[in-house]
C-alpha cells in the first residue's frame, strides 16, 4: 500500500495506450490510492468511461459543463485535494496543449488550474516519428522547464507496427514512477553502484556452488536509491527478481565476473554498496565436461581458490576526494555487534550494515545494525523496501557531511 491515502487525478487522452490506463487505474487502487479519472473526448474513442468508472469506483468526468458538479467548477473541485495529476496516456497533441497553457477542455483546464503544489506528471504515448518530431521535442523541453515530470516514454514495438521510442510505460512501471515521485530526492545527481544476489561458482557445465541470497535487499536498495534521484547500476548475480524501473542492470554469474563488472564501472561513482553474497572460494579445478560417477564410487576431488574481495578492491580505489563512499553488508550467524564493528574496521569502509544471515536470506523483512565510526544504530524490523529507504537516507546524510568536509 505504497500510495495509501494519496488522491490521484488520472487523466486519459486519445491513444491506443488507453487500454493500459485501465490496468494502471486498478494498480493505483491496489496501492491504496483513490483515483479520480478525467478523460478527453478523444480518449473515449479508445476506452469507455464506464470501464474507468468501474475500475476507479468514482464518477468519471469528461466535460467542464458536467451537470453533476453543482457549482460548474470541475476544474477547481477535482484538483484542490489532489496529491498528483498523472496524464496517462498523454498524446502529442495534449503535450502541445500543456506546453502552451491551453484550457479548452476539462483535462487541460484542470491542469492549468491546479494549485502550484500539485505535481503534474505525463506518460507520453505516441508513434516514434511523432515523439521525435522537433515540434514535440520543443514541447517536451518546455514541459520539463515548467517542472512537469515525464514518465517514459519507453522503447519497443508500437500499435502502428513501427518500433522505437514513444511507447507508454507499462502500468507497473508507472506505479513505480508515481511512488518514486513522492520520495525525497536525497541522492539527486549521485551515481550509485550496487552488487546484489548470490554468485554461482561452476563445478562443471551443469553443477555449481551458490548460496541462499535472494537478492531482495540489494534490489530494494537499487530501487530506493533510484527513487531518491540517483543514477543506479546494479551488478546482479543469478536471481529471479524484476529489475527496478530505471535501474541499469548487469547480469553476472561468478564472483570473478562480478568483480570485473564492478571494477569496469566504479569510476565516477559516488556510492558503492556491496550487498551481494559473494562466494569466498571458487572451484579451481572446475571441469569443462560433466563429471561422471566412477565405478569405485570415489567422489571428485575439488580444489578451491579464494575469490577477490570486491568490496576491498573498490575501497582500494577510493580517491583523495573520498569517492566512492563504500558500504558493506555483513551476514553473521551470531555476536553481530562485536563482529560487525570489527568487520567494518578490517574492510576499511565508513559504513557496514550487519544482519543475521539466516534471518534475512530469502525473507521479505529484516532488521539491521549500522556500524560507523561513531558506533552502531539499530534499524528496527521492517520490510526490505522500507529498510532500504531508511538506509538510503542514512547514506545520504553521511555523504552530505563528507561533501561538506572535502
Ligand atoms: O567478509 P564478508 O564476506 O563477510 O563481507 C561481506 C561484505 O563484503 C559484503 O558487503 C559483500 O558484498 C562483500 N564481499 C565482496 N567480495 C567478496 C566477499 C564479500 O565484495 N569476495
Amino acid at each position: 500500500m505504497e500510495l495509501k491515502g494519496k488522491r490521484i487525478v488520472l487523466g486519459l487522452t486519445g491513444g491506443v495506450a488507453c487500454y493500459k490506463a485501465a490496468e494502471l487505474c486498478r494498480a493505483l487502487g491496489k496501492q491504496g490510492a483513490s483515483v479520480q479519472v478525467v478523460m478527453t473526448e478523444a480518449a473515449t474513442h479508445f476506452i469507455g468511461a464506464v470501464t474507468m468508472q468501474a475500475l476507479s469506483g468514482q464518477p468519471v468526468y469528461l466535460d467542464q459543463w458536467d451537470a453533476r458538479m453543482a457549482n460548474n467548477m470541475a476544474h477547481i473541485d477535482l484538483t484542490r485535494n489532489a496529491d498528483a495529476i498523472l496524464i496517462a496516456p498523454c498524446s502529442a497533441d495534449f503535450m502541445r496543449k500543456l506546453a502552451h497553457g491551453a484550457a479548452d477542455d476539462l483535462l487541460s483546464l484542470l491542469c492549468v488550474a491546479r494549485p502550484r503544489h500539485v505535481p503534474l506528471h505525463v506518460a507520453p504515448a505516441m508513434n516514434v516519428e511523432m515523439w521525435e518530431n522537433p515540434a514535440t521535442q520543443r514541447n517536451v523541453a518546455q514541459l520539463l522547464e515548467d517542472g512537469v515530470k515525464l514518465f517514459g516514454p519507453g522503447c519497443g514495438s508500437q500499435a502502428c507496427g513501427e518500433t522505437g521510442l514513444g511507447r507508454m510505460l507499462e502500468a507497473e512501471e508507472l506505479v513505480e514512477e508515481l511512488i518514486a515521485s513522492f520520495q525525497h530526492k536525497v541522492l539527486a545527481g549521485r551515481r550509485v553502484l550496487i552488487t546484489a544476489g548470490p554468485t554461482f561458482e561452476p563445478i562443471d557445465p551443469v553443477r555449481g556452488i551458490t548460496n541462499l541470497s535472494s537478492g531482495k535487499m540489494g534490489y530494494a536498495l537499487a530501487r530506493a536509491a533510484r527513487e531518491a534521484g540517483a543514477e543506479v547500476t546494479l551488478v546482479s548475480g543469478p536471481v529471479s527478481l524484476p529489475t527496478p524501473h530505471g535501474v541499469r542492470r548487469i547480469d553476472v554469474l561468478t564472483a570473478q565476473q562480478m568483480h570485473d563488472a564492478v571494477m569496469a564501472g566504479v569510476e565516477g561513482q559516488h556510492v558503492f554498496i556491496g550487498v551481494a553474497a559473494v562466494a569466498d572460494w571458487r572451484v579451481a579445478n572446475a571441469s569443462d565436461q560433466k563429471i561422471k560417477k566412477t565405478a569405485d564410487g570415489a567422489p571428485p576431488q575439488l580444489e578451491f581458490a579464494q575469490n577477490a574481495d570486491i568490496l576491498a578492491a573498490v575501497a582500494g580505489t577510493v580517491s583523495l576526494s573520498g569517492w566512492p563512499y563504500c558500504v558493506g553488508f555483513a551476514a553473521e550467524s551470531e555476536q553481530l555487534e562485536q563482529y560487525g564493528a570489527a568487520k567494518r574496521e578490517k574492510k576499511g569502509i565508513p559504513l557496514l550494515v550487519g544482519n543475521i544471515g539466516h534471518q534475512t536470506f530469502g525473507q521479505d523483512d529484516n532488521t539491521v545494525i549500522l556500524f560507523d565510526e561513531n558506533g552502531h544504530t539499530v534499524l528496527e524490523r521492517a520490510d526490505k523496501l522500507t529498510l532500504a529507504r531508511q538506509l538510503v537516507s542514512e547514506i545520504a546524510k553521511r555523504i552530505e557531511q563528507r561533501s561538506l568536509l572535502t
